[in-house]
């Protein structure tokens, strides 16, 4: 029998070639529970996986080990992680190659999510010698930057194609059109959006099913929970919260500016400055006693809190490292008691913007 949309069930994973096991934190990783993204979306992991900082945005003065990247991705799917997120702008474009080489020989493994609607314009004009970006939501745009995105994925098809941002200069029923003839083409089987309100979700949906939005949503980034988060669950639209643990300063990565590594976004980021840093330093106190209370690691408290606004949202935190990949799927088994929420949702808002 079908489920409905966003029930959550517990399914058995292969576990196939995966021997890592984060015994020692709270959660069990032996099985992930499942949920569908949107009404009629595929079904993924309650946890997904962010791919961009294997390839961008994060530490770019550190060269890249690509088999440990790809050891990940396996990983992420022996653990039920079967989402994996990347965009043709990622790079640009190195990451869904990265994800594509990744994923030969898994391809039926996975729910790739990937986007478009970014581009870079300047390889290294952006801070920090990072690429210059800008949105473009022309059609045409749209219909050339599917076919690229399958080849560098060694795919025929996506199951989630996302429109990464709205283009302000271009309505966006005419871009939202050109990813609807990609579903038309067999291309990709769902669309969603990303950074967007409630009035652009409303806008899409008169020309094409919205499946997901995904939105900057973390335990210091709550903007969504006012009209979007609300929205999508009374629409059957799944949320895919990006940027989960905070860039990693939820999880208490970075203690200071000075711990930032060279050529890295979140060098200009208002909340990484200096004093928005030191004063932020309390939230990501508050999730470690979080965590210390119930053995749990902070990571698996940021994401738990996520997983526990609504079965139709599936964090998908961002790494390249084994362990932490590990670490992040044991918050699929992690409930937070109504006390533990209580404390989370009291965490008082940051200092500095989040862009
Ligand atoms: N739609 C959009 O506009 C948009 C924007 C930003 C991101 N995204 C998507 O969202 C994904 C996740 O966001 P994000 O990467 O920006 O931020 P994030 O997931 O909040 O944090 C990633 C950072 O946390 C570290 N980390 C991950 N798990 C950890 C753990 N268990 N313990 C300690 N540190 C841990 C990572 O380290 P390592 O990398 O060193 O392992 C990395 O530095 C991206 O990969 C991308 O797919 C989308």
């Amino acid at each position: 029998m079908n489920e409905p949309p966003g029930i959550r069930t517990i399914r058995r994973h292969p576990l196939t070639g995966c021997d890592r096991q984060p015994a020692e934190h709270h959660g069990s990783t032996d099985s992930m529970r499942t949920t569908t993204l949107g009404t009629s979306g595929p079904e993924t992991g309650v946890i997904g996986l962010g791919a961009m900082g294997m390839s961008f945005a994060y530490d770019m003065a550190t060269p890249r080990d690509e088999a440990t990247s790809v050891s990940v991705i396996h990983a992420a799917l022996d653990l039920g992680m079967t989402l994996i997120d990347t965009a043709d702008v990622y790079g640009p474009f190195t990451n869904e190659e990265l994800v594509g080489r990744a994923l030969a020989g898994r391809r039926d493994r996975a729910v790739i999510a990937t986007k478009v609607g970014m581009e870079a314009i300047d390889p290294t004009g952006g801070p920090g010698g990072s690429p210059l970006v800008r949105p473009n939501g022309r059609p045409e745009h749209v219909r050339a930057a599917i076919d690229a995105s399958l080849r560098r994925l060694g795919t025929d098809h996506v199951e989630l194609y996302q429109l990464h941002r709205v283009d302000p200069g271009v309505p966006i029923e005419e871009t939202w059109g050109a990813l609807a003839e990609a579903v038309q083409a067999g291309k990709a089987l769902h669309l969603g959006l990303s950074e967007v309100s409630v009035e652009q979700i409303r806008r899409a949906e008169a020309v094409h099913p919205v499946t997901t939005v995904q939105s900057e949503f973390s335990l210091w980034t709550r903007d969504v929970q006012a009209e979007v988060l609300p929205y999508c669950a009374e629409h059957g639209i799944g949320l895919l919260p990006y940027s989960p643990l905070g860039r990693g300063f939820l999880v208490g990565r970075f203690s200071s500016f000075d711990e930032l590594p060279l050529n890295d976004q979140r060098r200009r980021l208002p909340r990484f400055q200096q004093d928005a840093l030191r004063a932020n330093l309390a939230i990501a106190g508050r999730v470690r006693e979080v965590a210390d209370r119930i053995g749990a690691t902070p990571a698996q408290v940021a994401l738990a809190w996520l997983v526990a606004q609504g079965p139709h949202v599936v964090p998908i935190p961002g790494t390249k490292t084994p362990a932490y990949l590990a670490d992040n799927a044991g918050a699929a088994g992690l409930t937070l008691s109504p006390a533990d929420l209580a404390d989370l949702d009291a965490i008082p808002a940051p200092e500095g913007a989040r862009y």
